[in-house]
């Protein structure tokens, strides 16, 4: 869907310069058709390939209404994180039904608007939030759907920041003994509490499966206990997501299907040989159905050559609207999309314009010729960059674009200087 002809980078069937110039810079530009090519092929090869499983999205990635929508006619469950996120869902028609709510710090306020919207599924991370919701949904006289969130105890091989399946982590609850039963065997009494089973997430951008695999252990071996000592039946298991993208050449994302046949064969081989019945099992990948789908285009701006150290070339965004490379040294590739197929022969540094030395998009990355004024494509910069996106330096948050075919929609506005100050408050005192 991103595709150079001429000199020119496309999106889809329109030139990047072209809708730098319709929307202004810096702009995150996102192809509908990549977006739902990723939705189709986990529905073709996970969702219609196996009885008895469901695909989320995880909408942190990316959230926006019009994500919503297109997640909700592709037939996907929607995970969301935050009263924020929930708010978002809701607000854009999603069905509450198809809601998978997580969060490793939900607030009573949160819970109680999931109970209130009536969420399909809470994953409960920890037993204080167990003990609040149950106390809250007797009160409002409901039954709440959960999961237990766990920690396997398994390290993903990703950035520390992005992985958190390891027993030392901040989300989820660990499997020591007098923890973990506890808590399932209150669930299984509360008359509050419909307990389906367990989720697990154990990192991001991995482009392997044995963590995954080795997770499912984990669970069959608890599923079992717990069909052991409270004859109780596990009806889900959620595997999270995790599934890694092209960011820069050498990395080697694999199929959805890569992680799902695997995660489907142990978990059948396992639950038929410990005498289970297999629980509908969830996927929730995020970066995988968005990452790849997106661009981010800025306008070249101060060119600074320091002799034999290197050229610095200031983009007209940076850490503001992609906060990864400064959080976690993610890396990306770009190229100048008005001249996309001369050779890529500097080598330059892509830095932000925000006050903060960290601020640097790529370094000592071969690009074209670059010049002032140059449009600069950032790829795969669908997830977890407009999400994570701040105000530093009281930078407008860019627009995002939808490119479908020949089409493009804004389908969220470029901020403006005055949203930077709508929220102010000046108290009487310190008026003019
Ligand atoms: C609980 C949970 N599910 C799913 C995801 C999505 O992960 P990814 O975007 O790597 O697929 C995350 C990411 O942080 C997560 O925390």
């Amino acid at each position: 869907m991103f595709e150079i002809k001429g000199h020119d980078l496309y999106v889809e069937q329109i030139k990047a310069v072209d809708l730098a110039a319709q929307y202004g810079t810096p702009l995150y530009v996102l192809s509908e058709s990549s977006l739902r090519s990723n939705l189709s092929d986990i529905k073709a090869n996970f969702m219609d390939k196996y009885e008895q499983v469901q695909a989320a999205y995880a909408s942190k990635a990316l959230l926006t209404s019009a994500v919503v929508r297109i997640v909700e006619q592709e037939g996907f469950h929607l995970d969301v994180v935050s009263g924020g996120e929930l708010y978002t869902a809701r607000h854009a028609s999603f069905p509450m039904a198809k809601i998978i709510f997580h969060g490793n710090n939900k607030s009573d306020e949160e819970l109680q608007m999931a109970l209130d919207y009536g969420v399909g599924r809470i994953v409960v991370d920890n037993v204080g939030e167990l003990h609040r919701l149950a106390a809250m949904a007797e009160k409002a006289g409901k039954t709440a759907k959960i999961l237990f969130r766990i920690t396997p105890g398994i390290k993903a091989g990703t950035h520390h920041y992005i992985a958190t399946g390891q027993k030392d982590s901040k989300f989820g609850i660990a499997l020591d003994e007098s923890i973990i039963f506890p808590a399932i065997e209150f669930a299984i009494q509360s008359k509050a509490i419909d307990f389906l089973g367990f989720h697990f997430h154990i990192g991001s951008q991995l482009f392997t499966n044995d963590t995954h695999i080795a997770a499912t252990k984990v669970a069959v071996s608890l599923i079992k206990a717990v069909k052991d000592r409270y004859q109780y039946e596990i009806r889900e298991l959620n595997t999270g997501g995790g599934y890694g993208i092209k960011y820069v050449e050498g990395d080697t994302p694999k199929p959805a299907a890569y992680f799902t046949d695997a995660i489907m064969e142990s978990l059948e081989s396992l639950c038929k040989s410990e005498g289970l019945l297999r629980p509908t099992v969830f996927i929730e990948p995020g970066r995988s159905i968005v990452g790849e789908a997106g661009i981010t285009l800025y306008k070249a701006g101060a060119i600074k050559t320091i002799p034999n150290i290197r050229t610095y070339v200031a983009v007209d965004g940076g850490m503001t609207d992609n906060i990864r490379p400064a959080l976690y040294q993610a890396k990306y590739e770009a190229i100048v999309a008005n001249r996309a197929d001369a050779p890529s022969d500097e080598t330059v540094t892509l830095c932000g314009k925000c006050c903060e030395s960290g601020d640097i998009l790529i370094e000592h990355i071969p690009m074209q010729h670059i010049e002032a004024g140059d449009i600069i494509a950032v790829f795969s910069t669908g997830a977890y960059t407009y999400a994570m996106a701040s105000h530093y330096n009281k930078h407008p948050n860019p627009a995002v674009v939808l490119v479908s075919g020949d089409q493009s929609y804004e389908i969220v506005k470029r901020e403006t200087y005055e949203d930077l100050v709508s929220k102010d408050v000046i108290p009487a005192h310190l008026k003019a």
